[in-house]
């Protein structure tokens, strides 16, 4: 799964959290899953609805006050959605690991940061610079790649639809208060040195390089960490939206997995779903009806429904993985119900 899109390519699909957001370093849970649901999600849906709109439009009799508004805000929510990816995708620690705060730019990234900036300090000082100057503003702060500049430039953005021509974002920083307010109150400085302290080089890098045009095989590192690597192991929030909207027969089974130690960040679950440890996998599975299909999710889609996808698949069941847990599952807009836990088991 790279950063482009995947799936048709007529309606704009949700992305998984690539971060941890239970652990990341100065930012909490609530506000990036916050900023991810209703931010970022609210972005994707309003994109869909505008395009849903658009195509049902008559170009030739359509007031042209409705064609302007309607395009305009296909830009803007399609900007939105893009630069909030970027966003993301820009933060967190490497598989289990939590950020650590110390890291650099890989060598491909730093040498180019060199070449255009003067170093890697230069760089950071003119980025982390114009972002603190949007404190008690808004918009974004870009680094692009421009191939008709022939180099990286650190670009000011008044809102989503404000991008230099032609030029490709690398690693894009939100100023909009929602991404940080629920933290920091009004002290935007010091949310930008923590997202600094949040940076995964690793996939900022691997955006240059698709950039600038290298071959890289570097899809797994926009994979949640722990998911199924198999495409027919995973499956989308949209599709599992279009599965149970039209399973009258109820025959995908849906399973809720949760450890333990994260059962007090639950509130809500998907209607249908019976709720278990993975560790009493053992137990659980003897009751699992053969034959059917079996959806399974965890909070964020990362190893604690990728695991128990890879045993119920070596053991012969038809499992697929929700690709960004039951947080996706909110950022397109899906209903929920309270959570209930009567089938949870308890520790043995
Ligand atoms: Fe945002």
């Amino acid at each position: 799964m790279s950063p482009r899109q995947f799936g048709a390519p007529e309606a704009v699909m949700v992305r998984p959290l690539l971060l941890k957001p239970q652990w990341m370093n100065g930012l909490s849970e609530r506000l990036l899953v916050s900023h991810y649901e209703n931010n970022y999600g609210g972005a994707v849906r309003r994109l869909n609805a505008i395009r849903t709109r658009l195509t049902a439009l008559d170009w030739a009799r359509a007031p042209v006050f409705e064609i302007n508004g309607l395009k305009r805000e296909e830009l803007i929510a399609a900007g939105s959605v893009i630069l909030h990816e970027v966003y993301f995708d820009s933060l967190g620690g490497h598989g289990d690991n939590p950020p650590t705060g110390l890291e650099e730019p890989s060598d491909g990234l730093a040498e180019a940061l060199e070449r255009d900036f003067g170093s890697v300090v230069a760089w950071r000082a003119e980025f982390t610079a114009m972002a603190k100057a949007l404190a008690g503003g808004s918009g974004w702060v870009i680094l692009a790649w421009s191939e008709r500049l022939g180099r990286l430039v650190n670009q000011w953005a008044s809102d989503h639809a404000h991008g230099l021509a032609g030029a490709t974002p690398i690693l894009a920083l939100d100023m909009y208060e929602h991404s940080y307010h629920l933290d920091f109150g009004a002290k935007a400085a010091a949310y930008v040195d923590q997202v600094m302290a949040n940076l995964n080089w690793e996939r900022i890098g691997a955006r240059y390089r698709l950039a600038v045009g290298e071959r890289t095989e570097d899809d797994e590192l926009f994979l949640p960490f722990g998911a199924p690597a198999q495409e027919e192991a995973r499956i989308s929030a949209e599709e599992l939206k279009v599965l149970l909207d039209g399973d009258d027969n109820r025959r995908l089974v849906l399973l809720d997995l949760c450890l333990p130690k994260d059962l007090p960040r639950r509130t809500d679950m998907l209607a249908g779903a019976t709720m278990h440890a993975p560790g009493a996998l053992p137990r659980w599975v003897e009751e699992l009806p053969r034959g059917r299909p079996i959806a399974v999710y965890c909070i964020c889609g990362f190893q604690v429904s990728g695991a128990a996808v890879k045993e119920l698949r070596q053991r012969g069941y038809d499992a697929r993985a929700l690709v960004g847990g039951i947080t996706a599952w909110h950022a397109i807009g899906g209903k929920t119900v309270p959570l209930d836990t009567s089938t949870y088991e308890e520790a043995p």
